[in-house]
């Protein structure tokens, strides 16, 4: 395969020629400064305010790139702008409407999130390299080391055979693939009711067991930070400043709820407390049981098996009472999660806590099929007080006491209109269920599950800060710039 530049003097127009030699003869593709307008570039964007503000950016940057290159721009949408589905988000829901609105007039659909930076001439070169009336599915791979419960033990035989994109390094679909997933979508939905970690779920779908696309690796779709000498060659990078928003939320502002039972009183309460208890100034444990010695408050629901949904409503109610210091946010936590809170505390300052807002990482349940999104519990829930304040208002409740307590307040907000806000560096899950890959360009700020790990092992390797002052609750500026 030959490349060939020719860039001009004057206007920097890049023709680029792309001469694919085959076994059937010679094939010319042309994917020119010109085409811009051929690919349809999808910000996966959040409707939470601070969100929009970044995607707006992230769009303004690809249009003022586009303009000193051509001067007919290319799309660019702001997914959670397209429709009034909220499951948008799960990107298959979408594909129909792009296939009926680009399926004849574009090549490429690139997605990317807000963070992803993207040099435009370089992604145009390296989109140029692909036939694009063929089908391809291009990223950066992740795999798994090991089987992990987020993929539902898939490939447990060999787990690092299957490859899936890192969504923050772009990916893309070229327009024939997309118009026949298209028609796969309207044909039959999704098997799966839950969506737990989409980039994988997305790559199982397009791969058909084998009969449709797998993931092509594109070295140029990249996760190094921009400024780093290791990104010379790559047409994506991630921020290498990501938004500093402000002060740190202060400790004194955040109410943590930590649910436990008698059980686990003397198994994981005192692993809280040999880690992140002490970084928290107002902090109760929720029990159906009164134990002096940690505190506990038994909120007089008796403790069940699987859900905690009528523990969870008693802890809202008690937030807003008198009972309780006022703060504006409220983090509710299993027993056996581990969470940085100082990371939290300057993450939220990204936040407006007089608007609804409920973060963490975002699960699906039936989104095909007009379910909802939740934020699933063990990484911790996050809640502003006026989300809580129309979460009880709303008189949503549990159908049960052993309701799953995060998806029936995923239930809850959905039917009143709120989004839920997902931020990859919750997990519900152990350090060693995610790619290594992934989590290497994240500051992540919760872990869950003390099964098969020591725990405060695991706290001191992936959420313990050293570099932390001892003013109010604050995190240092240089570690402040790696969130
Ligand atoms: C998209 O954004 C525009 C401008 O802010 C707004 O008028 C429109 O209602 C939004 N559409 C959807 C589906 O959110
Ligand atoms: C392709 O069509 C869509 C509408 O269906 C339009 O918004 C878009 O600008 C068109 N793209 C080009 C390159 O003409
Ligand atoms: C902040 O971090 C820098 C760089 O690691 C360190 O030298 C400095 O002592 C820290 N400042 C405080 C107040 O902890």
């Amino acid at each position: 395969m030959l490349i060939f530049f020719f860039p001009s003097l004057q206007s920097f127009s890049l023709v680029l020629i792309v001469l694919a030699v085959r076994a059937s003869g010679f094939m010319w593709t042309c994917l020119c400064s010109q085409d811009l307008r051929e690919i349809v570039f999808v910000i996966q964007s959040q409707s939470n305010s601070f969100h929009v503000r970044q995607a707006e950016r992230r769009r303004a940057d690809l249009l003022e790139q586009a303009q000193s290159l051509t001067e007919k721009p290319p799309v660019v949408l702001l997914l959670h702008n397209l429709s009034d589905n909220e499951g948008d988000w799960s990107i298959l829901p979408l594909l129909p409407y792009l296939s009926q609105s680009f399926g004849k007039n574009s090549s490429w659909i690139v997605f990317l999130e807000e963070e992803t930076n993207v040099k435009m001439t370089k992604l145009v070169q390296v989109l140029g390299k692909f036939d694009q009336n063929k089908e391809w599915f291009l990223g950066k791979p992740l795999h798994d080391e090991e089987s992990t419960i987020i993929h539902h033990y898939a490939f447990a035989e060999n787990p690092s055979v299957f490859k899936y994109p890192d969504f923050s390094a772009a990916w893309a679909l070229s327009i024939p693939l997309v118009v026949r997933l298209a028609n796969k979508v309207r044909d039959e939905p999704l098997k799966s009711d839950f969506t737990i970690d989409l980039k994988h779920e997305v790559a199982l779908y397009i791969w058909e067991n084998g009969k449709g696309q797998h993931l092509t690796a594109v070295p140029e779709l990249c996760t190094e930070p921009d400024d780093s000498p290791q990104a010379q060659h790559c047409a994506t990078t991630l921020r290498s400043l990501p938004p500093l928003c402000g002060e740190p939320v202060s400790a004194d502002d955040v109410f943590v709820a930590v649910k436990t039972c008698k059980k686990f009183h003397s198994e994981r309460v005192p692993v809280v407390k040999k880690t992140w208890e002490k970084d928290a100034l107002f902090l109760e444990y929720y029990s159906d049981h009164a134990d002096p010695s940690i505190p506990t408050i038994n909120l007089g629901v008796p403790n069940t098996e699987r859900g905690h949904c009528g523990k969870t409503f008693a802890i809202l109610k008690r937030f807003l009472s008198d009972d309780v210091p006022k703060t504006n946010w409220l983090l509710i936590v299993d027993d056996d999660t581990l969470i940085s809170l100082p990371r939290l505390q300057v993450l939220l300052s990204c936040y407006d806590p007089f608007e609804p807002v409920c973060l963490g990482e975002r699960y699906g349940y039936g989104l095909s099929q007009g379910g909802y999104s939740y934020i699933t519990g063990g990484g911790g829930m996050v809640f502003s007080r006026e989300a809580v304040v129309r979460l009880l208002k709303s008189g949503c409740k549990c159908y049960s006491n052993d309701a799953p307590d995060d998806m029936v307040l995923g239930m809850c907000l959905n039917a009143l209109g709120l989004p839920v806000t997902h931020s990859p560096l919750f997990h519900q899950a152990r350090p060693e269920d995610y790619a290594r890959d992934f989590l290497a360009h994240q500051v992540p700020v919760s872990f869950h599950k003390h099964w098969n790990i020591d725990p405060i092992a695991v706290f001191n390797k992936w959420l313990k800060d050293d570099l932390r002052t001892t003013t109010a609750g604050g995190l240092n500026k240089s570690t402040k710039t790696e969130l």
